[in-house]
C-alpha cells in the first residue's frame, strides 16, 4: 500500500498521540506531551483510566472472537499501534480473523500501514466516523469485510469526540443499519458524572484537543438504540467481564462506561 494520507502537523496536538503519550508510547510530539502533562497534573490517575480502556478493549475482542465466534472486526478510531493491538489479540484466537482499522489521523494511518504491511488479514483505511456513509462506501471497508456475515464494530474511546451537533445517534444508526444481523457493537465512552474531576478532564480535552463531549449513562445507552445489550449491560469499565488481577475501585475508573450489544 502507498501512504497517500495528508501530512501531519506536529505543532498541533492530536488525540491519538496524546493517548499514546499517556500510555507510555513514543509516537508523540511536544504539543501532544504538553496536553498530556496538563491532564496528568490535574488528574494523575488518568493513566490508570487509559490502561483500563486498553484492557477492556482486549476483553471485548476476546469475547467477540473467542466466545461469540466473530471472524471480522471493524475498529473505528483504532489509534496508534501499541502493545496488544486488536488484530494481535484476535489472531491469537484465530489467525484468519480479519480486522479493518479506520482512523482519521494521518500518523495513525502511516504507522498502522507499516505494522500491517505483511499481515494478510489486517488492514487500515482512512475515514471519519462523522461520515458514516463515506465509511460504508470506502472500497477498503467494503472489500475487506464480508457484509453477508456478522461483523464486530468497535468504537472504543471515540464517540466522545463526536459532538451533539454532529448527530452521533444518526452516525451510529447509519452504521448499525448496514451491519448484518448477528453483528455486535462495542462502545467505550467517557462519562458526564458528578465528580468535578470529570468536568476538569473534559475542559482540558476541549482546550487541548479542540473537542470532547462526555455523556451520561442514559445518553450512551441511547447510542445502542435498536440493539440488544449483552450481559452485564452498560457498566463502568472495570465491571465489564473483569478478569483477575484487576484494579476495580479507583474513582478514575468511574469516568467511562462500556457496553457490547447484538444486532438482532
Ligand atoms: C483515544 S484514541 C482510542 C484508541 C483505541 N480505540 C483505544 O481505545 O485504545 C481515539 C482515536 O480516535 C481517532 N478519532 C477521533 N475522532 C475521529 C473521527 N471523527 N473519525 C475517525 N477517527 C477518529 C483518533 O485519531 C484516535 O486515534
Amino acid at each position: 500500500m502507498t501512504a497517500d494520507f495528508a501530512p501531519s502537523d506536529a505543532s498541533r496536538p492530536h488525540v491519538a498521540r496524546v493517548y499514546d503519550y499517556l500510555l507510555g508510547g513514543k509516537d508523540n510530539f511536544a504539543a501532544d506531551r504538553a496536553v498530556g502533562d496538563r491532564m496528568l497534573a490535574s488528574l494523575p490517575a488518568v493513566q490508570l483510566g487509559v490502561r483500563a480502556q486498553r484492557d477492556v478493549l482486549g476483553r471485548v475482542v476476546r469475547y467477540l472472537v473467542g466466545e461469540v465466534g466473530l471472524r471480522q472486526l471493524l475498529d473505528i478510531g483504532s489509534g496508534l499501534p501499541t502493545a496488544d493491538n486488536v488484530h494481535e489479540i484476535a489472531q491469537r484466537i484465530d489467525p484468519a480473523t480479519r480486522v479493518v482499522y479506520l482512523d482519521n489521523d494521518p500518523i495513525v494511518l502511516s504507522h498502522a500501514e507499516a505494522l500491517l504491511a505483511d499481515d494478510p488479514s489486517a488492514f487500515v483505511v482512512d475515514g471519519d466516523l462523522r461520515d458514516p456513509a463515506g465509511i460504508l462506501a470506502n472500497p477498503g471497508v467494503r472489500k475487506r469485510l464480508d457484509w453477508e456475515q456478522p461483523i464486530g464494530l468497535l468504537m472504543c474511546g471515540i464517540l466522545h469526540y463526536v459532538l451533539d451537533e454532529e448527530h452521533p445517534a444518526e452516525v451510529v444508526a447509519t452504521l448499525y443499519h448496514a451491519l448484518p444481523s448477528g453483528s455486535y457493537v462495542f462502545i467505550h465512552h467517557l462519562l458526564a458524572i458528578e465528580d468535578p474531576a470529570a468536568a476538569v478532564l473534559q475542559e482540558q480535552m476541549r482546550a487541548g484537543l479542540g473537542r470532547a463531549q462526555f455523556r451520561t449513562m442514559n445518553q450512551v445507552r441511547a447510542l445502542f438504540d435498536g440493539l440488544k445489550l449483552v450481559e452485564p449491560g452498560l457498566v463502568i469499565v472495570p465491571d465489564w467481564r473483569p478478569e483477575p488481577p484487576a484494579i476495580r475501585d479507583h474513582p478514575v475508573l468511574e469516568m467511562a462506561c462500556v457496553g457490547v450489544a447484538r444486532k438482532p
